[in-house]
């Protein structure tokens, strides 16, 4: 109750800052642990998650579905700190092969009247042989996924991400390829089926060298903004390639009617409650696509037990969130936890794989 009232505070505290700023306060204060002090009950005991939650999707051991987005911790600075504040795992990047400084600021824009923010940071991060440093320094437990991004110069995008497994899949709980961020000129472009397929085999045989044995389980992380076509063409391949999951979605390049910030019509991509639906939508389309065949992460507008509930009813197997973090403090992580294992519960379920996909089977409850 405190932990929550003091995440609240902190949280609201935060936005006073210009939105980059307090991010980068937001991760310093992770990163030297005043944030655990200022959140944490004294003497510190992580309260274990409800059973229920728990599940095995590849075979990883995740406590509890609730996953912290890419984005928020670009350079595996704060993973630990972030999975002790309750996320069942944590992604970090994008990643790309060479340190780049991104956009030009301000490149974050929140837009509080929508619950919503707009990005349009390009990538910026210190480079994967830092990432990499940090990584192997990990100590403790817990699964972190690594998102591996192109530098905005590289003309062969294969060539960056097979760079990117080489150096991080032995460090990595899963490895996502990002082809979905609206902001490094081209990079959606490789969702067009061809190109998808040649970098799908590209990216695997780069797995399969780095981590002959038992190598992470490889994702790919989608657009919303995909047409009916594109969604199939996308389920299509991964299938036939093997790809072992998706994530659903990123950002969004369109703007929904009725947003009401001033801020609506910046460029970059829409995160938050604006994007809720469509995400939703796409998530739905790829489990029917791919018949529930491949573990999918649900992400976009997850700000609830109910919207975490929802998404795996529609067929996530995890869930991640980003925006509403900012808007609701760290408490918000221990809020859905205790919702979603009451609402499964409450529905008959006994585990959380039992409700994957449940909207899609007729007798469910
Ligand atoms: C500031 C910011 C930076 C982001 N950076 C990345 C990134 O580097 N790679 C990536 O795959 N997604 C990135 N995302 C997208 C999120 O991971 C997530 O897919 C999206 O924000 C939707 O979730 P949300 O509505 O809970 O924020 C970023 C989002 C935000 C708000």
């Amino acid at each position: 109750m405190f932990e929550d009232l003091r995440g609240r505070l902190g949280s609201r505290l935060l936005r006073t800052f210009e939105p980059e700023t307090a991010h980068q306060l937001a991760i310093q204060a992770l990163r030297s642990g005043v944030a655990e002090l200022a959140l944490m009950p004294v003497p510190f005991a992580p309260k274990p998650d409800d059973p229920v939650l728990a599940s095995d999707p590849w075979g990883l051991p995740f406590p509890n579905p609730v996953g912290l987005a890419a984005g928020f911790d670009k350079n595996a600075e704060v993973h630990d700190a972030m999975l002790r504040l309750g996320f069942g795992f944590v992604e970090v990047g994008s990643v790309t092969p060479r340190p780049q400084p991104g956009n030009p600021r301000p490149r974050l824009f929140r837009l509080p009247e929508d619950r919503a923010v707009i990005n349009r940071m390009g990538f910026n991060n210190d480079g994967m042989t830092a990432v990499a440093s940090r990584l192997r320094q990990r100590r403790t437990g817990g699964i972190v996924g690594v998102n591996l991004g192109k530098n905005k110069e590289t003309q062969d995008a294969a060539t960056d991400y097979e760079k990117g497994v080489a150096l991080l899949a032995p460090l990595a709980g899963y490895v996502v390829i990002n082809v979905s961020s609206p902001n490094t000129p081209g990079l959606r472009a490789l969702q067009d089926p061809a190109l998808l397929t040649a970098l799908a085999r590209r990216v695997r045989a780069a797995l399969n060298a780095a981590v002959p044995a038992g190598a992470p389980p490889l994702l790919l992380k989608i657009a919303p903004d995909l047409t009916p076509e594109d969604r199939e063409d996308i389920a299509r391949v991964a299938l036939d390639e093997g790809l072992d999951g998706l994530i659903v979605s990123n950002t969004t390049i369109g703007r929904p009617e009725g947003l009401r910030s001033p801020h609506r019509d910046e460029a970059g991509g829409l995160s938050g409650e604006p994007l809720k639906a469509l995400s939703m939508e796409v998530l739905r389309d790829m489990y029917a696509l791919t018949q529930g065949r491949l573990p999918l992460i649900g992400v976009g507008g997850i700000a609830s037990g109910a919207d975490a509930y929802a998404r795996i009813r529609a067929g996530a197997s995890l869930v991640q969130l980003y925006t509403a973090l900012v808007y609701e403090g760290p408490g918000l992580v221990a809020r859905i936890k205790a919702d979603l294992a009451r609402l499964l519960r409450a529905d008959g379920f006994s585990s959380l794989a039992e409700a994957v996909g449940c909207d899609h089977r007729r007798e469910s409850p």
